[in-house]
């Protein structure tokens, strides 16, 4: 099998040798577990001769975690080495894995089956030495039928090789790191020789429910008197006698494949939907004639309808919103192996911040992410392991990957065809358009017709054709307006929803809650999937480089790796070849911790919302698709400017999906006090399968009242003071108060171009020369220009003695040429030891003009090391949107207080901006003792332009004058 005239894995045509088919029966339960240590040893290539050395490897799990000297490596597009398609290099790591295994005697008789949950890339099964089968695909379980090969009551030896490189890497250029190894448990089972080969499960949301079972028999022909029977939630379901007349009168289906079919109808039946996701238990038994149960295979069964109608998404004839995201397997210990644990943490969180879908990218996940998804409820997009990104024009349509094309699309759709959950299956990504694809479309719809196809490859040809192998357009990255535009262009044919949007590549997600009011406004725009869930750092020890492995567990926290240990991107393992830090774009830190806007997601996901504020209270909107408030706790808060914040418990009245109603104001609002919001406290009223009783859900708020303008009483015996070169001289602060015109480049300021534009101007330290400093009573004036190589900026500082303080009123003139900076706004630092911040603004998470709708306004309190958020790549951070004052403190309650004339972008950190632009990890900062304290007037947005649209011309900051004014005090 790997001599010289075999070479399976540079052989495209052949997808597999004795792989059993795919089906939607679940072996798992029941079978003997074969995870664990195995003898392992790694060979250079595939045809490399097997030493008598050997050390061992945790299955499942990949060896490029666990200690060889074949590293993880990060590419996106291009292949990792130059061959091309289907050749691969000749040094290929070839791991093979050895291990006895006991047959259990009681197996006697039985038709003896070895699954392999993932493998990658291509797996060759020996059992006892002797060859058993061949499979590719590294996302979808291999099985293989033992039953000539093994003797039960004995031992067998079984090796499973596993060849990195392939015809089929080729086609598994997803944009994610490179492995190698078995990635996923290895099980071996016994059936009876006749037994269950597939059940096909039909539930509408009427509560119709058909089952269809195949059985086979390992010899060939069924006995007669056999029959099936089911059992629904306790209810038993006959098999339907008028379809196996129409069998047995049909010699095709009853000779070699028993075909069975159960129905019935449950009266008032509750339907599955990701807000209610009841499941009902099915049962379905293959008898023997005497009775006595052969195979039984257990459902979860969700009943539900899928369809578009016209342009819209339905489930159960409601058109919903997808709020999705885009999920890779990934665990920063083992790379790519995750426990069910592990899956079900992924999907509570997603939960908690108000996902309702998930697109598997870039292939089928482990099967348990789908019973996951069907129980906490997720509508799927369940997405075919296929991305030929670098070579994806010439493979489309070579005629050599055809089969690959239809055999990983079919067997997919046959594995996880009866989870409710999933509603769309995708062909796969990035691999160009060919007849491949309206291949494996074809045979989907044959197959499956109660699911709608995707693939963006074809819709993004002509988002309306309805010809091409996808019935959702489904783009990636495209802008709002254009999404917009061809909704209302009427020509609009196809459910609108990105498989791709909103790159959450370090501090980004700029203008999400812009893309959601369009989606909300816009009849035929439904949602789409966030790029992506994870950040994928690796755990790295820094002092010998490797990744730490499962003996890193618990050298984490709050999204930060221990010291001595950092989170590895593309080039951290010496890869010459690599794509840096573009695997980190996700929603959480490489350790599950949330990123900024996720608290952003959930607001913009809130089921209930305050739509407005009139005389005669608040209009409540319930914003669900399917269910009541029942399951939902409220209390009101009042937030004034000036006082505590008071909370009263709040009832709603009972509201439909989609129903609003007045409600009147719970509070008299006060006199005096100043700026007022009125907050709703949604938390969840009892335990969910996702959230504890009390999780918040949603924060949403509405202002009741707006701030008074900032009034100063000059005072005449005090002066300020300068120095000669116009730099305010304060106790508190080691920097005076300059102009800020830059920040340390996010990443989508790096990859969308800003970044070197900046560079270019010299923004990052423009020369400071004074051009005056005038004194008259109480004032000080200082101009002073900063010299950029596009031009001047004037800066004029005006300071007052007020009461209680300094006055500084600011305003700088951005000429012509600098017309798209990242920030203006005042910079200064601090004394060391004043550590806590406690502002009233948006808060408390980190907010960006166009990432900050999330963030309440009320008085939030949080030490100045916990304002900071550990970007993998160091960049700007920690910022805090609409802030009206704050205080900076230290423990004995000194320190100083800043009040801004109205609100501004404010961030405080242990970090100058030049700071984090020098750092490539976040563990090569040191903290400085003091607060380096930006003010801005202005703030330039966040965007995505790392992968997809900058933010929108409103968030950047124009040319001209630019003026703003705030208080600095001592405590
Ligand atoms: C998309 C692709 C994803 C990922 C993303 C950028 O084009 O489908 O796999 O590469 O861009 O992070
Ligand atoms: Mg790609």
């Amino acid at each position: 099998m790997t001599s010289d005239s075999l070479r399976p894995w540079q052989a495209p045509e052949l997808t597999s040798w004795g792989r059993l088919p795919m089906s939607a029966v679940d072996r798992r339960s029941g079978a003997l577990s074969l995870d664990g240590d195995w003898r392992f040893q790694l060979l250079p290539a595939p045809d490399a001769p097997v030493r008598d050395t050997w050390s061992s490897s945790y299955v499942p799990g990949a060896w490029t975690m666990q200690g060889t000297d074949d590293l993880p490596q990060y590419t996106n597009v291009r292949m990792p080495f130059p061959e091309f398609p289907p050749a691969v290099p000749a040094a290929n790591p070839t791991g093979v894995h050895e291990r006895e295994v006991d047959v259990p005697a009681e197996w006697a008789g039985r038709r003896i089956v070895l699954q392999v949950g993932a493998a990658e890339s291509v797996l060759l099964v020996h059992v006892d030495g002797r060859p058993v089968g061949i499979s590719k695909d590294s996302h979808l379980a291999a099985e293989f039928d033992l039953s000539a090969v093994v003797r039960p009551g004995e031992r067998a030896s079984v090796r499973l090789t596993v060849v990195k490189w392939s015809d089929a890497s080729h086609i598994e250029d997803q944009d994610q790191w490179w492995h190698g190894g078995i990635t996923r448990s290895v099980l071996l089972y016994a059936t009876d020789p006749l037994h269950l080969a597939d059940v096909t499960v039909r539930a509408g949301r009427h509560g119709d429910l058909r089952v269809d079972c195949r059985v086979r028999n390992a010899d060939g022909a069924l006995p007669d008197g056999w029959y099936v029977s089911g059992e629904l939630d306790g209810q038993l379901l006959t098999q339907d006698e008028e379809f196996d007349r129409a069998g047995a009168e049909d010699e095709r289906v009853s000779a070699f494949l028993g075909e069975a079919r159960l129905q019935a109808t449950v009266p008032e039946v509750r339907a599955w939907t990701a807000e209610t996701p009841e499941l009902y238990g099915l049962t379905v038994r293959l008898h023997r004639a005497d009775g006595t149960v052969a195979d039984t295979s257990r459902h979860r069964v969700g009943f539900r309808d899928v369809e578009i109608a016209g342009r819209d998404l339905l489930v159960n004839g409601e058109r919903i919103y997808v709020r999705g995201v885009n999920r890779h397997d990934f665990h920063p210990l083992t790379g790519r192996t995750v426990s069910y644990d592990d899956m079900r943490a992924d999907l509570v969180l997603l939960k908690r911040f108000g996902f309702n879908a998930i697109r598997t990218s870039h292939y089928p996940n482990d099967p348990a992410l789908y019973d996951l998804a069907d129980e906490l409820g997720f509508y799927v997009v369940d997405e075919a392991d296929i991305e030929s990104h670098d070579h994806a024009h010439e493979i489309a349509d070579d005629p050599r990957y055809l089969n690959a094309f239809v055999d990983r699309v079919s067997r997919m759709v046959l594995r996880d065809k009866n989870h409710p959950s999933v509603v769309i299956w995708s062909l796969g990504n990035e691999s160009d358009y060919g007849a491949h694809h309206d291949a494996a479309a074809a045979w989907v719809r044959r197959h499956d017709p109660t699911r709608p196809v995707q693939y963006e490859g074809a819709a993004k040809l002509d988002w309306a054709d309805p010809r091409l192998a996808s019935d959702i357009a489904c783009p990636m990255y495209a802008p709002i307006e254009d999404c917009v535009a061809h909704a209302l262009s009427g020509k609009q044919t196809k459910p609108l929803i990105q498989c791709e949007y909103s790159h959450a590549m370090g501090n980004s997600n700029g203008t999400l809650a812009d893309h959601w009011a369009a989606i909300e406004a816009t009849p035929g725009l439904q949602g789409g999937f966030i790029w992506e869930f994870w950040d994928h750092g690796i755990l790295q020890r820094v002092n010998d480089g490797r990744p730490a492995g499962r003996g890193g567990a618990g050298l984490y926290e709050g999204g930060v790796a221990a010291p001595g240990h950092r989170w590895a991107y593309g080039g951290d393992f010496g890869e010459t070849v690599h794509d840096g830090a573009f695997i980190a774009d996700g929603v959480v830190f490489p350790d599950r911790t949330p990123k900024p806007v996720l608290y952003e997601h959930r607001e913009i996901a809130a089921p209930v919302r305050l739509e407005c504020f009139r005389h005669e209270g608040v209009v409540v909107g319930n914003h669900q698709h399917f269910r009541g408030l029942e399951w939902l706790s409220f209390a009101w808060e009042l937030v004034v400017a000036d006082g505590p914040a008071v909370t009263v418990p709040a009832r709603l009245p009972a509201l439909r999906p989609g129903e609003t109603a007045a409600v009147p104001l719970p509070f008299e609002l006060p006199e005096d006090g100043g700026e007022a919001w009125l907050t709703l406290r949604v938390t969840t009223a009892d335990d969910e399968p996702w959230a504890p009783r009390g999780t918040v859900v949603c924060l949403p708020q509405v202002r009741l009242r707006a701030a008074p303008s900032m009034t100063h009483v000059p005072v005449a015996d005090r002066s300020v003071e300068v120095d000669e070169e116009g730099l305010l001289v304060h106790p508190l602060l080691t920097a005076a108060p300059t102009l800020s015109l830059w920040r340390a480049p996010t990443d989508n300021d790096e990859l969308g171009g800003m970044a070197a534009r900046w560079r270019e101007w010299g923004l990052d330290a423009p020369e400071r020369k004074v051009v005056g400093v005038r004194r008259a009573g109480g004032r000080v004036t200082v101009r002073a220009e900063y010299v950029t190589r596009a031009g001047v900026v004037r800066h004029e500082q005006v300071f007052t003695a007020v009461e209680g303080g300094i006055l500084v009123e600011e305003s700088a003139e951005l000429p012509e040429a600098l017309d798209d900076v990242a920030r203006v706004g005042s910079v200064f630092e601090t004394v060391a030891g004043l550590n806590l911040l406690e502002w009233f603004g948006q808060g408390p998470w980190e907010s960006y003009p166009d990432r900050c709708t999330g963030a309440p306004v009320g008085h939030h309190t949080l030490p100045v090391d916990e304002l900071f958020t550990p970007y993998l790549r160091p960049q700007e951070s920690g910022g805090r949107h609409g802030v009206r004052r704050f205080t900076l403190s230290a423990p004995d309650a000194t320190g100083l207080a800043v009040r801004l004339d109205r609100p501004r972008q404010v961030s405080v950190t242990r970090h100058r901006a030049a700071d984090l632009a020098a750092a490539a990890h976040h563990d090569e900062l040191v903290p400085r003792p003091g607060c380096v304290v930006h003010l801005d007037a202005a703030h330039r947005g966040l965007g995505t332009a790392s992968c997809g649209p900058d933010t929108s011309p409103s968030y950047l900051i124009p040319t001209g004058v630019h003026s703003w004014a705030w208080t600095l005090r001592v405590l």
